[in-house]
């Protein structure tokens, strides 16, 4: 049982070159082999298919990101590829509004479900995930490295 503090309230935007620098800070801090730079970069040339936002919070002298998503919305299908949150901001809702920014994005684009795959053990994601009406449908054996570990699929549908 986690107990979250106030919902602190993000602006979420499709992320630009940039960006990066600090998205990748938080890639590093968030997973074990995170996504490289060049990675990043493949999504903006996934153009019209690619949702990649980021989500900044106005906190004194400047805008800090916090938090970004990228997800693929392809053939009617919302594919949600990637999420973090810096550790100093997590449990305040910022993972919540990318989600649902996404979620908004994806029903303009008319798609009608919603795909992922998370860690077995990935308690905080599936739970994120949970909220929001994504359910497990199946698992993918040894889909993850160092550790090795499954991946379990989770669907929204409809979204
Ligand atoms: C998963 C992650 C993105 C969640 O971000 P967040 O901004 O802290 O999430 P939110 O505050 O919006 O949480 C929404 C819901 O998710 C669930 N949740 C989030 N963190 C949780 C945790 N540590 N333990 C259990 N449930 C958690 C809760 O149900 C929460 O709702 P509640 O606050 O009303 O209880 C963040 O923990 C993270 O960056 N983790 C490392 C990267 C990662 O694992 N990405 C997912 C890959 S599939």
């Amino acid at each position: 049982m986690t107990m979250s503090k106030t919902r602190l309230a993000v602006t979420c935007h499709s992320m630009g070159r940039e960006d990066l620098p600090e998205v990748l800070v938080i890639e590093s801090l968030s997973f074990a082999e995170p996504w490289t730079e060049e990675m990043f970069l493949g999504e903006f040339s996934s153009e019209g298919i690619a949702e990649s936002l980021v989500a900044r919070v106005d906190e004194g002298p400047g805008e800090r990101i916090v938090g970004f998503l990228c997800a693929w919305v392809v053939g009617g299908e919302l594919h949600i590829n990637n999420i973090g949150v810096h550790p100093s901001y997590r449990l305040r809702g910022i993972a919540s509004q990318l989600l649902e920014e996404v979620l908004r994005r994806a029903r303009v684009k008319e798609a009608t479900a919603g795909y992922l795959e998370v860690r077995a053990s990935n308690e905080a994601a599936a739970g994120l995930y949970r909220c929001y009406g994504f359910q497990p449908i199946g698992r993918r054996r040894n889909y993850y490295d160092h550790p090795q570990e499954d991946a379990i699929v989770m669907r929204k549908t409809p979204l």
